[in-house]
């Protein structure tokens, strides 16, 4: 499914005084709900949340369990307010690759009708899993 128009309404709802950069994302699971987040960031600029990370965490806090991320859908737009195509950080890979055990396939818009398709393992190769 296509959820460019669900993407670019949620682009309002990011808080990015700082760098001006919005992102959106909204997450799909194994059983068809969707959990949405977007970057919000913090006068201590570490502290800043990433969008993927904020839907993914919002996800498992409405109760999904580990593995049933299917699908990650990004969408961002930069300061000068034109849509662009925003692959998600290094960080955000790890939490994907761990919470969908590896299985995501993540989507990266830039229009309706322009959208990558990465698959996690595709993106994170070899990703670190546990220390057991
Ligand atoms: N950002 C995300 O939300 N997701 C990413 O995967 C990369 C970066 C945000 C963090 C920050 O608020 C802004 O984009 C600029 O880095």
């Amino acid at each position: 499914m296509n959820y460019f128009k669900a993407l670019e309404k949620l682009l309002d709802c990011s808080s990015a005084p700082y760098s001006g950069f919005n992102v959106a994302s909204i997450v799909v699971t194994e059983d068809g709900n969707i959990f949405k987040g977007v970057n919000v960031e913090s006068a201590a600029y570490p502290t800043t949340i990433c969008a993927e990370r904020n839907a993914i965490f919002s996800a498992i806090a409405q109760g999904i369990r580990t593995g049933e991320i299917k699908e990650v859908h990004i969408l961002a737009r930069n300061a000068k307010k034109d849509l662009v195509a925003a692959f998600p950080c290094g960080g955000c890979r790890q939490v994907i690759a761990e919470q969908s055990l590896n299985k995501a396939t993540v989507y990266i818009y830039s229009s309706k009708d322009d959208v990558t398709a990465r698959s996690i393992s595709e993106l994170l190769p070899d990703a670190f899993f546990s220390l057991s």
